[in-house]
C-alpha cells in the first residue's frame, strides 16, 4: 500500500435501528473509542450486547465477573454482558506446572533484557494454549449470543480489542524508556523489536489486536448464516490505527505517531478485514485519529496530532459551535498563552525536517530515533506546561469530540461500507462535528 484510503463523504444510516443489535467485542472504558459507537447505536434504538475479558485472581487465574462487577458493567454498557472471560493473548498462559511468558519476562533485568534468550518451545506451547482457551470460550459466547439475537435483526459486531503488554515490572521500565526516554534514557524502539522480548511481545500484540478479529469472524459464521437467512444484515467493524491526515499548514497531510510498535498487529488486522471482504463478508477496519485514552496514555506525545483538529474545524466551515469550542479550549491555557501559539508549535513540530522523515507511509511503522523522541516528548511536555492545569488539557476536550464523531461515522458507514480499510481523518471528523450542530 502506498497511500491511505480515507472516508470521503459523511455517511448516513439506512439499515440499523430499533430491534437491531450491536455486539461490543471488547470492554467499554470511560473515555475509550467504543463509547462513541455505543452512543450512536443507542440513539438509533439498537440493543446492546457486551462481552467481558474477565478478571484475574491474585494467583493469575482468569475468572468471570462477580455478580457485582457484572451489574456494574451492564449498567455502564446499557445492555447485557455474556459473562464468559474472553481475555486474549497468551502472556499468562502455560502448560500445567510450567512458567508463563510473563514469568519468563520477569526473569529479565533492565540491563540484561536485550541479550536475554527466551525458551521458544515453551512460548509456542503457551501460545497454543492461549489461543485454544480463547477460541473455546468464544464458541460458548456465540452459543449464548445466538439465543439473544431475534430473527430478522440486523447485527453489527464491533471489535475494539487491542493490547498485549505483559504485566511485568521490567517491561514497564523498558516501555517508559522507549516511549518517553530522553537523552541518556533514550532507548531505540528497534532494539526491542530485535530482542527475544520484543519478538514475544509482537506475537502477543498479534493475538490480542489482530487475531481476535479473525476468530470473531470465524466463530460467528453459523450465527451470521442464520441472521442473513432470516433477512438480516451483518457487519463487522474494528478500530485500526495507521496514521491520520491532519491539517498541516493549509493542507491535509498524512502523519503518524512514532514509534507505534503495535503497528505490525494493526497491519495484520487490516489484512484480516481484506481477506474477509474478499470472501463476501462486510468487515471494515476504521483507522482512527490519535486521541488520549486509558490505552494510549503510554504513548507520550500522541496528542500532538490532535490539536490541529481545531484548525480543521475552522477550515471545514466553523460556525458558532466551533467558536465556543475554541473559547473553551483557550480557557484551559495558562494566562497569556493563546491557542494560536500552541497550534504554531504543533505545526513547527510537524514540519520539522526530523519529523518529516517519519512521513513515509510505505515504511510504516518506523522505528524511533533519538532526535525524533526529543521532539515528540519535548513538544508534548512544553505544551502541557502551557496549560493552567495539567489535569485539564485541550487534547482531553478534543479526544471526547473525536470519540463521538468517529462513533457516528462508523455507525453511518456501516450501512454500506466502501471497503475493508478506511481512514477517518480530521477533515471528515470536523465535518461530522459541524454537521450535527445544524
Ligand atoms: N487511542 C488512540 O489514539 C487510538 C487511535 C486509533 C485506534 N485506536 C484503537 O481503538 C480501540 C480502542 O482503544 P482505546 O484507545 O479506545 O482504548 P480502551 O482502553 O478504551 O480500549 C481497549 C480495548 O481493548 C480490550 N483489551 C485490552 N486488552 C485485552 C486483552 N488482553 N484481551 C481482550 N481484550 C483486550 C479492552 O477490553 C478494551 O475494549 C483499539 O483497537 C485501539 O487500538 C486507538
Amino acid at each position: 500500500m502506498t497511500a491511505s484510503t480515507p472516508l470521503q463523504t459523511l455517511p448516513s444510516n439506512t439499515v440499523f435501528g430499533d430491534g437491531d443489535t450491536l455486539v461490543l467485542f471488547g470492554e467499554l472504558f470511560g473515555r475509550g473509542y467504543a463509547t462513541g459507537l455505543i452512543e450512536a447505536a443507542r440513539a438509533a434504538g439498537m440493543t446492546l450486547i457486551g462481552i467481558t475479558v474477565g478478571r484475574r485472581d491474585d494467583d493469575g487465574a482468569l475468572r468471570p465477573l462477580t455478580a457485582e462487577e457484572l451489574a456494574e458493567a451492564e449498567a455502564n454498557l446499557g445492555g447485557r454482558i455474556i459473562n464468559i472471560p474472553l481475555m486474549a493473548g497468551f502472556d499468562m498462559d502455560a502448560p500445567e506446572g510450567e512458567k508463563t511468558p510473563t514469568d519468563l519476562v520477569a526473569e529479565m533485568s533492565i540491563d540484561s533484557w536485550q541479550d536475554h534468550a527466551l525458551d521458544w518451545d515453551l512460548i509456542n506451547r503457551c501460545r497454543a494454549i492461549g489461543t485454544a482457551r480463547f477460541t473455546t470460550a468464544l464458541q460458548q459466547v456465540m452459543a449464548e449470543m445466538d439465543a439473544m439475537i431475534p430473527a430478522g435483526a440486523n447485527v453489527i459486531f464491533a471489535h475494539t480489542m487491542a493490547g498485549g503488554i505483559p504485566r511485568a515490572k521490567v517491561f514497564l521500565a523498558i516501555a517508559n524508556r522507549i516511549y518517553k526516554g530522553l537523552g541518556a534514557r533514550y532507548q531505540p524502539s528497534q532494539s526491542l523489536v530485535d530482542s527475544d522480548l520484543g519478538k514475544f511481545i509482537l506475537q502477543n500484540f498479534d493475538e490480542v489486536t489482530a487475531n481476535t478479529f479473525g476468530h470473531l469472524i470465524e466463530a460467528s459464521a453459523a450465527l451470521r448464516a442464520r441472521i442473513e437467512g432470516e433477512g438480516g444484515q451483518v457487519r463487522y467493524t474494528a478500530y485500526g490505527y495507521h496514521g491520520t491526515r491532519i491539517l498541516i499548514g493549509d493542507d491535509y497531510r498524512w502523519q503518524t505517531y512514532t514509534n507505534y510498535t503495535q503497528g505490525y498487529a494493526k497491519i495484520r488486522l487490516e489484512s484480516i478485514a481484506r481477506d474477509a471482504w474478499d470472501n463476501g463478508i462486510k468487515a471494515t477496519v476504521y483507522n482512527c485519529p490519535e486521541i488520549r485514552t486509558n490505552s494510549s496514555d503510554v504513548f507520550a506525545g500522541i496528542e500532538l496530532s490532535l490539536v490541529p483538529l481545531l484548525s480543521a474545524l475552522r477550515k471545514e466551515g466553523g460556525g458558532a459551535w466551533v467558536d465556543t469550542l475554541w473559547q473553551d479550549c483557550q480557557a484551559l491555557l495558562a494566562d497569556g498563552v493563546t491557542l494560536e501559539q500552541i497550534l504554531d508549535m504543533v505545526d513547527a513540530y510537524q514540519t520539522d525536517p526530523v519529523m518529516l522523515k517519519f512521513g513515509d507511509f510505505a515504511a510504516w511503522p518506523m522505528a524511533n530515533s533519538a532526535e525524533q523522541v526529543t521532539r515528540t516528548v519535548g513538544t508534548s511536555q512544553e505544551i502541557v506546561k502551557l496549560h493552567a492545569s495539567r489535569k485539564a488539557l485541550v487534547s482531553d476536550v478534543l479526544s471526547e469530540h473525536v470519540v463521538s464523531a468517529t462513533g457516528q461515522l462508523i455507525f453511518g458507514e456501516s450501512s454500506a461500507p466502501a471497503g475493508p480499510v478506511l481512514w477517518l481523518d480530521h477533515d471528515l471528523v470536523a465535518q461530522e462535528l459541524i454537521a450535527r450542530q445544524g
